[in-house]
């Protein structure tokens, strides 16, 4: 009998779900808004794997529905903070995730938001289409300069140091805070105080975990230049989004470009953040080209295969 594998959604990029139909049964959540819990443990009873977003949470709840036939849960994503690591490690449930096919695309995101949110892109596009470009103004949508900028990078692994590589072509400084990263050609390691009080454009690229949570709050913008700019590819949980829009509204920091929220998606009840003039703000879009995502799905896909096949998983979790 073939093994049943659960997909939380029924539309997924590239060819990696065909190959997975060829020897097991697929079966996705159809609808188009995300899946409540219960739908998922519905549809997931008696699976072998589920294949799961970033942001779909992954509880003991959805572990004992699946029952005892399980053996992994695939994350089509490289963050792994909406799944319970320790109920699944408990259950002997394998997860792995995608980390390395993301982090250039994610990188190309993360420098298109610098740009956006320091030379106001979005609010020059807007204004030109509501009709508003009248007559060419030497003070009109001035923005400040990202070329020769300090960009300064809290946490520094694989997409930090994509950002660093394309920052060389604008002739920025580059300073980053990471336990885990010594200065290297391109960056130099510095405390948090001393990036902070240093970076034009701080950029987060660390994971979210109890120690991260709200890690950018009141004090920290506080401690930013009144010029900065925060840009966020990592999760929303990361920032304090009520103390940014206070530091936006109040000028503390000049803007930031925002791709994470601590509640998405938003549907029609949008962040503040999102009509906020010194904010650029997108659906959560880092790793969304064709290729990326199908290289996302694919790599989920040979971990299922793998583990489903009695072999090792070829990027789970670190432990
Ligand atoms: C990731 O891979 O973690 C992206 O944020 C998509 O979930």
């Amino acid at each position: 009998m073939k093994q049943r594998v659960l997909t939380t959604r029924a539309a997924l990029p590239g060819g990696g779900i065909a190959r997975l139909e060829s020897h097991a049964e697929v079966v996705a959540w159809p609808g188009t808004s995300k899946p409540e819990p219960r739908d998922l443990a519905e549809l997931a009873k008696g699976a072998s794997a589920i294949l799961a977003l970033g942001n779909d949470r992954v509880d003991a709840a959805l572990l004992d529905a699946a029952g005892p036939t399980l053996q992994l849960v695939a994350l089509a994503s490289m963050g792994y903070d909406a799944v319970d690591r320790e109920a699944a490690a408990e259950r002997g449930v394998v997860v792995t995730h995608t980390p390395g096919v993301l982090a250039e695309t994610t990188a190309d995101l993360t420098v298109s938001l610098i740009l956006m949110a320091r030379r106001r892109l979005g609010a020059a596009r807007d204004s030109l289409a509501a009709g508003q470009w009248g007559l060419f103004r030497m003070d009109d949508y001035l923005g400040l300069d990202v070329h020769g900028a300090t960009l300064g990078l809290i946490g520094y692994g694989q997409i930090g140091r994509a950002v660093a590589r394309r920052s060389q072509g604008f002739g920025m400084r580059v300073l980053h805070h990471d336990p885990y990263a010594p200065d290297d050609a391109l960056s130099t390691s510095v405390d948090l105080p001393t990036l902070l009080a240093e970076a034009d454009v701080v950029s987060l690229h660390v994971p979210l975990t109890p120690q991260t949570r709200h890690l950018i709050g009141a004090a920290k913008l506080a401690a930013m230049k009144p010029t900065a700019t925060l840009v966020s590819t990592s999760r929303g949980g990361v920032v304090d989004e009520d103390a940014l829009l206070r530091a936006l509204r109040d000028g503390v920091i000049h803007s930031a470009g925002l791709d994470v929220f601590e509640r998405e998606p938003m549907g029609r009840e949008l962040s503040p953040l999102v009509a906020e003039p010194h904010a650029v703000t997108l659906p959560h879009i880092g790793s969304a080209t064709e290729a990326t995502r199908a290289a996302m799905v694919d790599l989920a896909v040979d971990n299922i295969q793998d583990v489903l096949a009695g072999g090792p998983a070829r990027t789970p979790i670190p432990g």
